[in-house]
């Protein structure tokens, strides 16, 4: 399969930003990591090819592809278009497939459903908090699974499925993946199931389009309340991955940041409205047409914000840390409270390092603008919190260093390169 291990050999490299760059131009933006992942998943549910295109290019998608052929799926992968055949599959997931990334959990729903048993390696800690799945679990048991954790595997099995009314309300909210995970078992139950309490994120939309292209019955996505008629079996389908929505937050943030004016293109602008509101609050001047969004300064100077992450359609989590970055750089004092993750908050050490003034209290992050931010040695820790330190970069004084890209390959599509499209001066180096 081409590309299955595209991302590795680079695994080392730093990303150097030269700061002070303003950006310009247009990029496109990429197939959303968070819909691929459960999609490539839910091919597992039919014997048919099933073709999905503009699969983004990413670790985390080529690990997904990965534990498809380890569980005897045929995979074929040419630039952004993969196909998916899943004549034969195992039920078996273990750690050394799974443990790179946490979304592996998302097979065990299919798993379920098609083979009626799954064993999946637990996924283990991680650094944006604790990542419990009883929600995932409690679900499957709903539909009369039984549950069992032993030797750091869970094993979901069950003689039959059946349709049931699935609670998956949270502390901290719906789940996104543990909807998708009851999902994709119960297209294949017997009867009718009902979940409350679901996530209504367009990812979890992309999901049900693809299951019910695929011969499935599935109502209601995208509000809180999913209705799945369960079907016999499902056929092979073709679907394009929705545009991804964290992926067109990162890059409005980085042209309030630092833009005279940039334009993304292929987007869908209703997905990142709670972005662009916000972006509009703090001054910056946003325009959308059907599928590209354009922000530019408008000559005033941005202003703090109050910010709160939520569920969609609230403020995403996975845009907290970049944020951080903007208003680090905008006059008085922002707050953001985090919702979702309530101890999301590694990247706040290594932006102090570049000169930001941010304190935590409880699940609040307090920034006091700067009027400058200087190029350093910094570490990514997690994804968005990579992203959030080359944000800062573009706007820093001097170099900023960024080590641990891995990071940032598991979520974005060559986004050194974009940036460099768009004028920032931007270099990946071996370490
Ligand atoms: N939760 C539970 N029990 C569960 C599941 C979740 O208590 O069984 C809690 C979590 O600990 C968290 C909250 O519920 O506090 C929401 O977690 P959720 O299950 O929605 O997260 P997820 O489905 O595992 C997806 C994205 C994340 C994104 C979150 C929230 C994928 C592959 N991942 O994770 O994306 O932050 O939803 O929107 O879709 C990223 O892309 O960088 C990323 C971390």
């Amino acid at each position: 399969m081409q590309g299955a291990l595209g991302s590795s050999s680079r695994s080392m490299d730093k990303i150097l930003v030269h700061g002070g760059y303003p950006l310009s131009g247009s990029i496109k933006i990429s197939g959303s990591k968070n819909s691929a992942l459960p999609i490539i998943a839910a091919s597992l549910l039919t014997r048919d090819p099933c073709v999905l295109h503009r699969v983004p290019d990413l670790s985390d998608t080529n690990y997904m592809l990965q534990i498809l052929m380890h569980l005897g799926a045929e995979v074929e992968r040419a630039s952004g278009t993969v196909t998916v055949k899943a004549e034969k599959v195992e039920s078996i997931a273990p750690y050394e497939i799974v443990r790179k990334m946490r979304a592996s959990v998302c097979v065990l729903g299919p798993l379920l459903g098609r083979c009626k048993e799954a064993t999946v390696s637990l996924p283990g800690g991680c650094v944006i908090g604790d990542r419990p799945i009883d929600l995932h679990l409690k679900g499957f048991q709903s539909l009369g699974a039984a549950v069992r954790v032993e030797n750091g595997n869970v094993k979901v099995f069950a003689p039959k499925l059946t349709g049931a009314i699935v609670s998956l309300r949270g502390k901290f909210g719906p789940t996104v993946l543990g909807t998708d995970n009851v999902m994709m078992a119960a297209v294949l139950a017997e009867g009718t199931t009902v979940i409350e309490g679901a996530a209504a994120e367009p990812e979890v939309c992309d999901l049900a389009d693809f299951l019910n292209k695929m011969g499935a019955k599935i109502e209601g996505a995208g509000t809180r309340r999913i209705i799945i008629e369960g079907v016999h079996e499902l056929h092979g389908a073709e679907h394009h991955i929705i545009p991804d929505r964290i992926e067109t937050g990162t890059f409005l943030v980085a042209g309030a940041i630092c833009g005279k004016g940039i334009t993304l293109n292929r987007v869908c602008p209703g997905h990142v409205a709670s972005v662009t509101t916000a972006l509009t609050e703090a001054g910056y001047k946003v325009v959308t047409t059907e599928n590209s969004i354009s922000v530019s300064p408008n000559g005033s100077v941005p202003k703090a914000l109050e910010l709160v992450t939520e569920p969609y359609p609230g403020f995403p989590t996975d845009m907290q840390a970049q944020m951080c970055a903007l208003l680090s750089t905008t006059e008085g004092i922002s707050t953001i409270t985090e919702n979702v993750f309530p101890q999301r908050y590694m990247h706040l050490a290594e932006l102090k390092r570049m000169g930001a003034q941010v304190q935590i209290e409880g699940a609040t992050a307090i920034i006091q603008g700067v009027e400058r931010l200087y190029g350093a040695p910094v570490m990514a820790s997690d994804l968005r919190a990579s992203a959030a330190l080359v944000l800062a970069g573009l706007k820093a004084d001097g170099v900023t260093e960024v080590r641990r890209v891995y990071h940032i390959d598991r979520g974005y599509e060559h986004l050194d390169e974009k940036l460099s499209e768009l004028g920032a001066h931007i270099e990946r180096v071996k370490e």
